[in-house]
């Protein structure tokens, strides 16, 4: 194996999005821990990668989200970079036809994992002189969507968590910031297209309202994450970075 710049542990990186970041992150020589719930793509991707593991755990359990810290520190030492590209949309559906247990789950995932991710993962970057940690947030976390209110105010959760860890820990010289993509070509935005399909009865027209008129492609938001991760200033903190061809302009 070639020489490492740090060792990068990366959620829900079996995913459409996370797998182009680990990718990505892998093509800038970073040392990879890799999770993701599904545990077969999650080996299968650490097996592509040369020097990466798989830790494939449900991170949404806060004690399980712990113990992989743990884990990962324990084979790769100090993590210089935490990546959440974990999610789930949610219920696409009308309020009042939300059910309790949808409703937790998306917050379960969304949200409180990231909690369950930082608070374990701050004391060892404090402890190591610093850290960064990047957030997939969304557009969703920068305005609201009609039929996708457990999934808009979970990404208002990821943009409130990033900004205030970032005052939190600027400090301690660890950056925080959340990457907000528009839509992007993938399995999720076409989920997200059949469940509002279901509900209104018409196909969403989102390309008219795009002003660059097509989807991000996974890599265009995989590269400003791993700008972030590793060559954007550590000054740069508690920002929120809109990849979505100029959709919240
Ligand atoms: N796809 C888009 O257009 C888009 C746009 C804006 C923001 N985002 C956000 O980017 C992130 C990635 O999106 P994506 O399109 O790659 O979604 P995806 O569904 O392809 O990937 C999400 C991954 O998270 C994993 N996961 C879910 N729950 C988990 C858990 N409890 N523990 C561990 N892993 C778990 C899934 O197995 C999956 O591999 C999400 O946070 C999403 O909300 C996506």
């Amino acid at each position: 194996m070639g020489e490492t710049v740090g060792s990068a542990l990366i959620t829900g990186a079996s995913g459409h999005l996370g797998r182009r970041i680990a990718e990505s992150m892998f093509q800038q020589s970073f040392t990879l821990a890799i999770n993701d719930i599904d545990e077969k793509a999650s080996a299968l991707l650490a097996a592509s990668m040369e020097g990466a593991a798989s830790f494939a755990v449900d991170v949404s359990e806060p004690v399980t989200a712990s113990q992989l810290v743990a884990d990962v520190v324990d084979r790769f030492g100090p993590i210089d970079v935490l990546i959440n590209a974990i999610g789930v949309e949610g219920p696409i559906a009308a309020i009042e036809d939300i059910q309790p247990q949808d409703l937790r789950h998306v917050f379960d995932v969304n949200v409180l994992s990231l909690f369950w991710l930082c608070r374990a993962v701050v004391p060892t970057m404090k402890q190591n002189g610093g850290g960064r940690i990047i957030n997939l947030a969304s557009g969703a976390g920068l305005a609201g969507g009609a039929f996708a209110s457990p999934y808009h105010a979970s990404k208002h959760a990821v943009v409130g968590l990033t900004r205030s860890l970032a005052r939190e820990l600027a400090p301690h010289q660890i950056a925080v910031n959340a990457v907000c993509p528009g839509y992007v070509e993938s399995p999720m935005v076409d989920r997200i297209f059949d469940g509002q399909m279901g509900v209104t009865g018409s196909e969403p027209d989102v390309l008219e309202s795009i002003p660059m008129g097509r989807m991000a492609d996974a890599e265009e938001v995989a590269s400003v994450v791993t700008f972030l991760a590793l060559d954007a200033p550590l000054y740069m903190t508690g920002s929120c970075l809109s990849v979505d061809g100029g959709l919240r302009a």
